[in-house]
């Protein structure tokens, strides 16, 4: 209490990383940083991300996260759009009352297919004895059976119109209402850091090879470090290759683009040359966006994928072979 604003401000900022967990509602912290910030475990606390985004997780103590780190997953760095290595606030919310209303609705293309009441299986668990904070506007992933369906909180005690509010035993939860469509920016189920399983060691390497070039050129460029241009990765088809160069494009924003060696390859002279130099036309052709979806991804189902989140925006230079 008695450290100067500037100084209060630094301890409530914290890089985000990867959740070990994969609850929508949590959020993991050291214990030393929760002592710190004076914030018990089971608190709830406004996040604040970019774009004036904010949303409401319950803190829990964590003590393989690092002192300067907060541990949030994938639906809550959406939520925030904030990604991994970005920075987020943490601030006390103490005005977090018990919800008498939420109005919920499911994001039309995750129920696509899906029949059944959507209140019994999906929303009941998820919402039982959890005493989940919700925020007005944010998606969160349900999973339930073989399927997951992301939810959209439409509004909160309709009357006194409250931004946030916390989802108790006699809250009721309403989920009537057509579906609605997802708005950019909003994709959840992206394939991220944590939806790659093991690989730890590789995960680490690739991260520090690629993202820190990408995320932090300026870095490179002060020290007069070339960054590397490409990686090669190679492991038995299935091995998940695909995979990570997915979510290493994703976390860090890149462009992602995904070459079919069979759809290279032809018997025809000089046309094998052709799609290639096709293929690297349209990878720089998009540079500032994003690929309209993930069917224009094909994967790669070789045996050696010279993989690397192409170039973009951030001034990662073009691919080499
Ligand atoms: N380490 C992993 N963690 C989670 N899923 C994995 C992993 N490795 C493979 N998979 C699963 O197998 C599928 C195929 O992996 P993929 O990345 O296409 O393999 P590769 O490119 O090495 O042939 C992935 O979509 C994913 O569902
Ligand atoms: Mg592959």
């Amino acid at each position: 209490m008695a450290s100067s604003p500037a100084k209060k401000k630094a301890a409530n900022r914290l890089v985000v990383e990867e959740a070990t967990h994969d609850d929508s509602s949590m959020c993991s912290l050291h214990p030393a940083t929760m002592e710190r910030l004076s914030i018990f475990r089971g608190d709830v606390v406004l996040l604040k991300g970019k774009r004036r985004r904010s949303t409401l997780c319950i803190a829990f103590a964590d003590d393989t996260c690092e002192e300067h780190k907060m541990k949030i997953n994938k639906v809550v760095r959406s939520n925030l759009r904030v990604r991994i290595a970005d920075v987020v606030s943490v601030h006390h919310c103490h005005d977090a009352k018990y919800g008498r209303r939420v109005h919920v609705l499911p994001v039309d293309d995750t129920i696509e297919g899906i029949t059944g009441d959507l209140f019994e299986s999906y929303l009941r668990p998820y919402f039982a004895d959890a005493y989940r904070p919700v925020r007005k506007g944010d998606l969160f992933l349900v999973c339930g059976g073989m399927r997951s369906v992301e939810f959209k909180v439409m509004e909160i005690d309709s009357a006194a119109e409250l931004e946030y509010c916390i989802v108790a035993a006699d809250t009721e939860i309403f989920c009537d209402g057509e579906p609605v469509k997802r708005e950019d920016g909003e994709k959840l189920d992206d394939v991220g850091y944590d939806d790659v399983g093991g690989m730890r060691k590789q995960m680490t390497q690739i991260r520090e090879l690629v993202e820190l070039p990408l995320r932090h050129p300026q870095l490179f460029k002060s020290i007069g470090i070339k960054p590397p241009k490409g990686i090669l990765l190679y492991g038995p088809p299935g091995s998940g290759k695909t995979l990570i160069a997915r979510a290493v494009a994703n976390e860090t924003g890149a462009f992602f683009f995904c070459i079919n060696g069979p759809e290279i390859m032809s018997k025809m002279a000089g046309e094998s040359e052709s799609n290639l130099r096709k293929a690297f036309d349209s990878s720089r052709r998009p540079r500032r966006t994003r690929p309209p979806s993930s069917s224009s991804t094909r994967l790669t189902p070789s045996l050696r994928t010279g993989r690397r989140p192409t170039a973009r925006s951030r001034g990662a230079s073009c691919p080499s072979f």
